[in-house]
């Protein structure tokens, strides 16, 4: 089999992922979870699904959540570890994000309990597993097995009890009984318009998983990447250490600047749906792969600087790039979860209170309750994938009990 055809540098690989001929293909090889989700569509029925879909994301949604939401969440979900005095950076991220991907993707807590948390992360943990199965070292016909087999229990536990209370509401609503608005989230929505989408019940378990792992994983993957390289930056510029602290903008740079250099992968891949010359030149064949390296892009040294492939939060970028590169994708799928994990930065702020996003927040969390890592338990890497993500990084929060960066 000849080998894939490759798309590298930040202009090519903005424009292939902006042509509507380049399918996703890196999801295929877990159906039960990701066949006809919003990230694996395409041609109308992508754009008909993203249009509904998006509505719920409009730029109030992000200040609202930071503002409103995201400081009660953050404290209840931080409180516990604070009494403990360590934890484990991935699976702390996982946890605190999965209220913001229960409330966007439509999945009610009546108990608001502990083994209900756990629940939910356990379940969104496996759907991630599920989503990332290209990458996976894993034998990938148990993962499968094990995605289904939590698809089924979350379908039980806590998709069909949210269902029904949100098809109560719309009934009422449609015969005018009921003064409340519908709940704002993706479930309401598919099942509002479940007759134009043809969404039948599976496809509507399918998408709301695929919310809840849309709206951790990679939150929790970047924000351990980004305590990792502020650590590494401070123990080397012990100068920037009380700026990380102060100034909240310098903290979101360092964020940004993580994100370009940790994409949640480093490539994409698509398929051509016809034969035609790619951005390069390169011709490619119907049904031919291709392999989009946004890592190339985001390396790229004429807008990054020399120094692109390092950490630096001091740096400049060319004009009209953003600081983190592609990593939010761009184009057809662009990424939903954009400004609420990343902010808007200080251009797009001006005149306004800033909107950090859910890392930058989180980080500054973490420092002010002097964050570091455990002496005694180094990170490892996550064994499980391809991908370059941190397994456990696990942190000593609170006083300082020695052996502290
Ligand atoms: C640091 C955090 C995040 C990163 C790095 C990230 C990255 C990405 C990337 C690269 C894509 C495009 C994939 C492609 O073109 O093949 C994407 C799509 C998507 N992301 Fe995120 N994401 C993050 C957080 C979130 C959050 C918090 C949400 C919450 C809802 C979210 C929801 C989505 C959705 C729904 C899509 C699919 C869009 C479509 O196919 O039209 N993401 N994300």
């Amino acid at each position: 089999m000849n080998a894939p055809a490759r798309i590298s540098g930040y202009q090519n690989v903005h424009r292939a992922l902006c042509d509507r001929r380049l399918v996703q293909s890196m999801y295929s090889e877990c159906d039960v979870l990701m066949e006809r989700v919003l990230l694996t569509l395409h041609g109308d029925e992508h754009t008909c699904r993203r249009a509904i879909e998006w509505k719920l994301f409009r730029r109030d949604f992000a200040r609202y959540y930071e503002r409103e939401v995201y400081p009660a969440t953050l404290a209840r979900t931080f409180d516990p570890y604070l009494a403990r005095g360590h934890l484990d950076l991935p699976e702390f991220g996982f946890r605190v994000n999965i209220n913001l991907s229960a409330d966007i993707a439509g999945i009610d807590r009546p108990e608001g309990s502990k083994s209900e948390t756990d629940a939910l992360v356990a379940f969104t943990r496996k759907f991630s597993e599920g989503a990332t199965l290209f990458h996976s070292t894993r034998e990938k016909s148990i993962v499968r097995q094990e995605v289904a087999a939590a698809l089924k229990q979350f379908n039980e536990q806590f998709l069909l009890p949210s269902r029904s209370r949100r098809e109560a509401l719309l009934k009422q609503i449609e015969e005018g009984s009921q003064v409340q608005e519908a709940p704002r989230d993706i479930l309401t929505v598919l099942l509002a318009n479940r007759a134009d989408q043809d969404l039948d019940d599976d496809m509507i378990l399918r998408e709301v998983a695929f919310f809840m792992q849309a709206g951790s994983h990679s939150s929790a993957n970047a924000l351990t990447h980004s305590f990792h390289e502020i650590d590494q930056w401070c123990r080397h510029h012990p100068e920037d250490r009380s700026r990380i602290m102060a100034d909240d903008h310098f903290l979101q740079a360092c964020v940004h600047e993580s994100l370009r250099l940790h994409p949640a992968s480093p490539v994409a891949w698509r398929t051509a749906s016809e034969a035609f010359l790619l951005p390069d030149g390169t011709s490619v064949d119907e049904g031919e792969s291709v392999v989009i390296d946004l890592m190339s892009a985001n390396l790229e040294e004429p807008l990054f600087g020399s120094d692109a492939e390092h950490f630096n939060p001091h740096r400049r970028v060319a004009d009209r790039i953003p600081p983190f590169g592609l990593s939010f994708g761009i184009g057809i799928h662009t990424c939903f979860g954009r400004d609420i994990a990343g902010g808007l930065g200080d251009a797009r702020t001006q005149g306004e209170a800033p909107h950090l996003g859910t890392l930058t927040n989180l980080l500054k969390n973490l420092m002010q309750h002097d964050a570091r890592p455990d002496p005694a338990n180094p990170p490892l890497a996550d064994a499980d994938t391809e991908r370059p993500n941190w397994g456990s990084y696990p942190l000593i929060i609170g006083q300082q009990t020695g052996g502290a960066t």
